[in-house]
């Protein structure tokens, strides 16, 4: 089934001349290689441009290349993507790097389909990779990219469907200039980013393709793209302990499977629970508090969950062997990945509030 209606003929002509002449600087659109290109794409897929920036400097300096990636300490790969969220991102860039160096002397694939076999690629990912790093025509549909096309077309399809996805993709394969692969692909993202802004956002004005537009045409570009209301985030109540001996404190690793896998944390409990019960709790892990104070609630949000905390932070002595680590305030910050979740109290035991 058709969604999308294929652009003007002129649209694909008018992104490139204007990406060329308008594009920002950004790291990974330097010294352009296949690992770099791919590490930008996986760590762009959930998080922003600006946010990115520091991370990709940082992890390309720690991991210059696949084969020094393949090998990571995990414990150092946690630590480089801590605050980036989405954990098994970088858990799957470790064993896609392995396979690399396995399989394909190191080489990352050309070809789409390859690409798609190896851990964490998807059809965008090795869309962008294959697109951008070798110039082979492949579609990199993302979100950006969707409502993009949305507008151009003026296609009030569902975007949230698998098969509306699946028609972008095709409608991209018709219009990609074979000769401007990697500018064009390049393009989507950027108008996506800096014109073709979400909701009422969207700068028409400066629109490079805005002659060939459906939805400026229409009216319509407010409205779209159209995707279907997400189920609500489920609301989950926790009370985070805070203990503290000597100026270092507990913290515990999480189990290997699940959210959050094996990163590190403050102990916590479901429910939110008085003071008493804390103290309780406390001791059963092996600490005697001695003085106990409330800190302020802080809330996070996943996903699918949202995470409603409230903490205590308890001075005392451990009186037992420890289920994990103690760390002091150097170690918090430099060894140990505490999510971004827990970083509300990472402040506060670092003094830093
Ligand atoms: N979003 C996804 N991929 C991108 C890229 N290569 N440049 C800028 N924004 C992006």
């Amino acid at each position: 089934m058709d969604y999308f209606t294929v652009p003007h003929e002129n649209t694909a002509a008018a992104l490139v001349a204007w990406y060329r002449e308008n594009a920002r600087e950004l790291p990974w659109r330097k010294d352009v290689t296949p690992y770099r290109v791919w590490v930008s794409e996986i760590m762009l897929q959930q998080t922003r441009v600006e946010a990115v920036k520091p991370y990709y400097h940082r992890f390309l300096a720690t991991f210059p290349d696949v084969f020094s990636l393949a090998c990571a300490d995990d414990e150092l790969l946690h630590k480089m993507w801590e605050g980036l969220g989405y954990y098994n991102r970088v858990r799957n860039m470790k064993k896609c790097a392995q396979r690399v160096v396995a399989e394909f002397d190191g080489q990352f694939p050309k070809e789409p389909a390859v690409l798609q076999t190896l851990p964490g690629i998807g059809s965008y990912t090795a869309g962008a990779v294959a697109a951008i790093a070798y110039g082979v025509p492949a579609p990199a549909v993302d979100g950006n990219v969707l409502r993009v096309l949305a507008r151009l077309t003026d296609c009030n399809a569902d975007i949230s469907q698998t098969a509306v996805r699946k028609d972008a993709e095709k409608t991209i394969m018709q219009i990609i200039p074979r000769d401007a692969v990697s500018a064009f692909t390049q393009s989507l993202f950027e108008l996506g980013a800096m014109i073709c802004l979400p909701g009422s956002d969207a700068k028409c004005d400066r629109c490079p393709v805005a002659a060939y537009c459906l939805a400026k045409k229409n009216t319509t570009s407010a409205l779209l793209p159209v995707h279907s209301a997400k189920p609500e985030r489920k609301k989950e109540q926790k009370t985070v302990f805070l203990l503290r001996e000597d100026g270092m404190y507990l913290l515990h690793k999480r189990p290997d499977k699940g959210l959050l896998a094996g990163l590190w944390e403050f102990p916590n409990v479901n429910g939110h629970i008085d003071e008493a019960q804390a103290i309780v709790q406390a001791r059963k892990w092996g600490f005697d508090p001695l003085r106990v104070q409330s800190l302020p609630t802080a809330v996070h949000i996943f996903t699918h969950k949202e995470w409603h905390m409230q903490a205590f932070l308890m001075d005392g002595n451990f009186t037992a062997a420890l289920n994990g680590v103690k760390a002091d305030v150097r170690e918090m910050k430099e060894v140990y990945a505490l999510p971004s979740a827990f970083a509300a109290y990472r402040s506060i035991a670092c003094g830093e509030d």
